[in-house]
Parts: structure tokens; sequence; C-alpha cells
């Protein structure tokens, strides 16, 4: 198989992040970077995919931009806009819009058949799990925690039961089988 993605091509998946983010979301810059150190740390596991991993997690939050905000639903709107403006890689815009079980939320609001149509949840579960480990062993801030630590943070910020709060109190076994599955595919290595 071809590596996906080269250097150049993440440079280009960082100035994006950067034009998206860095002036109306600066917090969520930093931790999509945050995000995407994580997946530097995956590299090794990854193979191939190394570098696509590492696009999609500097990528993963750029649909909260303002200016991209059209249903509000993030990994959707971020992942339209990643193909439509940008003519984004099909797995790339894949993994955007699936990341972190965003289909359980796509059907707290509405949106699941839109989002399961244009964006099917890639075929590769090794790669799915590991931007869900990135994702959700970095606070907000882009430093380091744990998937019960990250859970207990965002359901505190939303509030239980509100959308995301209700999304992400269904989704916490998922995400934490999820990083367990990374966890001990890092730790069986070869070092
Ligand atoms: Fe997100």
């Amino acid at each position: 198989m071809e590596p996906f993605m080269d250097k150049v091509t993440l440079g280009w998946a960082r100035r994006i992040a950067e034009a998206e983010l860095g002036e109306s979301l600066p917090r969520r810059l930093v931790h999509s970077q945050g995000v995407a150190a994580r997946a530097e740390e995956l590299g090794r596991l990854l193979g191939t995919d190394a570098n696509l991993l590492n696009a999609a997690a500097i990528l993963h939050d750029v649909g909260y931009a303002p200016r991209l905000a059209i249903t509000g639903f993030h990994p959707l709107d971020g992942a339209r806009f990643l193909r439509d403006e940008h003519g984004a890689d099909e797995r790339l815009a894949r993994l955007v819009a699936n990341h972190s079980f965003a289909l359980l939320e796509a059907e707290e609001r509405g949106l699941r058949e839109a989002l399961a149509t244009e964006f099917p949840l890639l075929d590769d579960p090794l790669l799915v799990d590991a931007l869900v480990y990135c994702d959700m062993t970095t606070t907000p801030d882009g430093g380091r925690t744990t998937a019960q630590d990250r859970v207990a943070e965002i359901v505190g910020r939303y509030g239980a039961d509100s959308v995301v709060g209700r999304f992400i109190r269904r989704a916490a076994p998922e995400i934490f089988s999820s990083v367990e599955r990374v966890e001990a595919a890092l730790a069986a290595q070869p070092r």
C-alpha cells in the first residue's frame, strides 16, 4: 500500500487548522495540536497510515470554526469543508466525520443518515480507535489525561442532559474500549 500522506500534506493539514481555528478558537487549536502530538506517538503502530492519523488529529475539530458551522454538528461541518473546499482525501474526511463516535451524536441531532451516507465509517478499526484514543486522552488545553477524566470533564462542561452530555454518556463505554484496544496494541509492540 502507498503511504497515504507525506510530510508536505501534513503541513497542509496544520496550515488549514491554524487558518480556521487560530484566531476564532485558539483553545480548540491548542487541543487539536495536543491530539496530533498523541497521534505522533502512535506512528509506529499505524505504519503507512501514521500521517493520515496525524492529519485527522490536527483537523478533527476544524468544523467548530464559526464560518464553517453550517449544521452546528462539527464532525459533519468539518468533513464537508475538507471535502468541498479542499478536495481532501476521502479517508481523511471520513475519519474527521466519524471522530470519537460522532455517529452517536449525529443520532441525537437527527443527522445520522446524512453522516452515514456521505461519510461512511472507515473499515479500519485500528485507525478509528487510534483517533478516539488521541482525542479522548487529550484535555481541552492539549495536555495528557485519561479517558475517564476526559469524559467526566465533557459531561461537566456541557451538562449531563445536554445533547453533547447525553451523547458522551452513551459513547463512554465505546470510548473506553477503543482506548483499551490501542493501549493493548501499544503494549504488544516490539521495543
Ligand atoms: Fe470533536
